[in-house]
């Protein structure tokens, strides 16, 4: 592989890399060497050194690697990951992630199933690692029907229930139970097992003071705290024998009031290297006992790519075995530059995986540039912790690889018209053109991407302006004829010398019900586009909440800086229709900024430049002053000025996204790709 080309940078000025010992100098030589070069891990050679860390897709079925879970995998071997490691696997009912939406190494038949996985991985030259993992306090699992297992009585924020404080027969059990399901791992012929002792799982919430108060031979004293870990190592390695790999998840810092530091962890693991039982360490932060701690070991956009690298390389200097990274490593540049520099022997590149599977082939072929990006929307997070399969809000076809299948080319090359250059029209475009036919798309304004381009305006989505790069430059690529400020109407459709259409033209946020009592005079109305796109000045913006998702809240984002704001919801929760994982930055970043937040509350009248609300649950009400502007966000709703015309013309076509039914912008493009397959 040594000698190919890099394609220039994809690194944009969105972004810092606050971990970069030389900042703005890439330490990377012109070729992905590093990246693609082999790796020995243990008893297996490695074919490179991108790594796909755990993660549960959500398409495991009663506990087992159905089909669609095989498939989502193979698509990443097949696109040349080096190593994959799967989602958290129970190990015992007292500490599951779910028994059905996650692995279940409790149950036999497992086995069967893992053979056929290890066969797909083997078949593409792929390497598998299960993650084995028991949640301790830190997950609940309502299946479970059992109370949760842990060291202490300390509960996490997450769940807030209080365990059952392991005795010792309870913690030889344990060990005993995660031989076992090493023992199902070895059996179904995988490649080894990584013991999850992060995030407050089990061996962690031993080791760290935060949540082991024990007084016994496993508490108190670090060499205490480390007992159970050590032990259970030995019994997972002794299950395993030395053909298969044996890997520990650890924390670099726990980053939270009480528990691990990393002097600590530094500390900690030249001590659980010893032994030799581990072939590897992988250096991630944060730990599921604190609300916010769990979110920020898969920071959305716009955190810092490569956040943790530091504590992967103030581990890795204190031992012999390859150490690990992960966090926001999306641009294959930077994993290169990490390992260039030496800050860690292999780096996760896990939600690049999702977003693009073929992303190690593509820079193989020096193709880098076509790489799908993930812009750290955490649409993937979102579904996974509500326990769904994962969703990609940039590629659809992530854990849709089964019921989708291969994309084929078509049988005989068609002229086909996409109306709308939003994130519907620009994947139908892109897949249109793709399986062969001759593509136009019309996109009424300057500008592509939709509300996709709008929301990149917010300062906390910036990155979403990477899609639409990439977007543009396949099209480009693709030969696509982009005819931008070219609205089609009624009268010119039957002008378009096409085979088919494609209807894309988007949504448009509701019309408000008017507010009693508000004179233009006093107060202006505006909508979030018009905020996103020209926010205002020097004024007092009430926003008015009832569209759910990230709408109102991003243009809160836009405007914070310059302007006095306040949202309004009658929810619970502002902004309660996005997800926390989503939300906490979000909720850093408004309240940071001052933003007042007042759910509940329902604007019953204007009176002068006062805005009043009212509690919906208590009728009281309450009086906001000296308000400027109000966005009354109600959500979105069809534009959809072409179907009747092109039926009437006889042209075969297809309506796609929001102008169907304003959704989601995944759903959007999710419908994109389905078109542009289907034409
Ligand atoms: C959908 C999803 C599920 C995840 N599930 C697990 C898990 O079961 N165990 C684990 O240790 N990490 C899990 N993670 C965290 C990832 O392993 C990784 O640490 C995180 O995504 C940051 O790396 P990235 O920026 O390369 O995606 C999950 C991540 C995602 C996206
Ligand atoms: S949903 Fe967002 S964060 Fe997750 S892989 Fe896709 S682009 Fe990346």
């Amino acid at each position: 592989m040594a000698g190919l080309k890099m394609k220039p940078s994809q690194s944009w000025s969105g972004v810092t890399e606050c971990w970069s010992s030389e900042k703005g100098k890439r330490a990377v030589t012109g070729t992905f060497q590093h990246l693609l070069e082999p790796i020995q891990i243990g008893p297996k050679t490695i074919r490179n050194r991108a790594l796909v860390t755990a993660h549960v897709p959500g398409l495991e079925k009663d506990g087992l690697a159905s089909e669609a879970f095989i498939a989502y995998q193979q698509a990443r071997a097949h696109g040349g990951a080096g190593l994959q490691i799967s989602g958290s696997a129970s190990v015992h009912a007292t500490g599951s992630v779910g028994a059905g939406r996650s692995l279940n190494n409790t149950k036999p038949e497992i086995v069967e199933s893992y053979k056929r996985l290890a066969d797909a991985i083997h078949g593409e030259g792929g390497c598998f690692l299960v993650q084995l993992g028991h949640a301790a306090a830190s997950v609940n699992d309502q299946d479970a029907d059992r109370p949760l297992w842990a060291p202490s009585s300390v509960a996490s924020q997450l769940v807030r229930e209080m365990p059952e404080v392991m005795t010792r027969s309870m913690i030889e059990e344990i060990i005993e139970a995660y031989a076992v399901a090493t023992g199902r791992v070895k059996a179904g012929g995988l490649d080894g097992v990584e013991i999850l002792g992060a995030f407050g799982q089990l061996p962690a919430a031993f080791l760290s003071p935060l949540t082991n108060r024990r007084d016994d031979e496993y508490g108190g004293a670090p060499e205490n705290r480390l007992r159970f870990l050590l032990e259970l190592i030995g019994a997972v390695r002794g299950a395993a024998g030395p053909d298969l790999i044996v890997g520990l998840r650890m924390p670099g810092d726990e980053r939270t009031e009480g528990g691990l530091t990393q002097a600590d962890m530094e500390a900690f693991a030249p001590q659980l290297t010893a032994s030799g039982k581990l072939d590897y360490l992988n250096v991630v932060a944060g730990t599921n006992y604190d609300r916010i701690m769990r979110m920020e070991h898969w920071p959305p956009t716009p955190a810092p790519h490569g956040l943790y690298v530091p504590l992967a390389a103030a581990i890795k200097a204190h031992v012999d075995v390859p150490v690990f990274t992960s966090g926001r490593v999306t641009d294959p540049a930077l994993a290169e530059e990490i390992l260039a520099n030496g800050h860690a022997d292999m780096v996760g590149m896990t939600r690049a995986h999702i977003a693009d599977p073929n992303l190690v082939r593509k820079v193989a072929q020096n193709r880098a540039a076509d790489v799908r990006p993930c812009v750290g929307a955490n649409l993937c997070i979102a579904n996974a912790t509500e326990g769904k399969s994962i969703r990609c809000l940039h590629n659809p076809e992530a854990a849709r690889e089964l019921e989708w299948g291969a994309q084929q080319m078509a049988e005989a090359a068609k002229r086909v018209a996409v109306i709308g250059g939003g994130p519907a029209g620009l994947e139908a475009a892109r897949v249109a053109a793709e399986r062969g036919h001759q593509v136009v798309l019309f996109e009424a304004g300057a500008d592509l991407g939709g509300q996709f381009s709008l929301w990149a305006k917010a300062p906390q989505s910036t990155e979403f302006s990477r899609s639409v790069q990439w977007f543009e430059q396949q099209l480009t690529q693709l030969q696509v004829q982009v005819r931008r400020n070219t609205p089609v109407t009624a009268d010119t459709i039957g002008d378009l010398e096409v085979d088919c259409i494609i209807l894309a033209t988007g949504s448009q946020p509701v019309k408000p019900p008017p507010i009693e009592g508000l004179d233009p005079g006093n107060i202006v109305l505006a909508s979030p586009w018009e905020i996103l796109q020209n926010p205002p000045s020097g004024q007092h913006i009430l926003i008015i909440d009832e569209g759910g998702g990230r709408a109102g809240l991003s243009a809160a984002d836009v405007a914070l800086d310059q302007n006095q704001v306040t949202v309004v919801s009658t929810d619970f929760t502002v902004g309660e229709m996005v997800n926390p994982n989503i939300r906490t930055p979000l909720y850093k970043r408004l309240l940071g900024g001052g933003v007042g937040l007042r759910p509940c509350e329902d604007v019953v009248r204007a009176e002068g430049k006062t805005v009043v609300t009212r509690n919906i649950y208590s009728g009281r009400e309450a009086q906001i002053e000296a308000v400027d502007t109000v966005v009354n966000w109600r959500g979105n709703q069809v534009v959809n000025l072409l179907s009747e015309a092109i039926e009437r013309h006889g042209i075969p076509f297809k309506v796609i996204g929001d102008c169907r039914a304003p959704r989601h912008v995944h759903t959007a493009i999710a419908e994109g790709a389905l078109a542009g397959r289907s034409v």
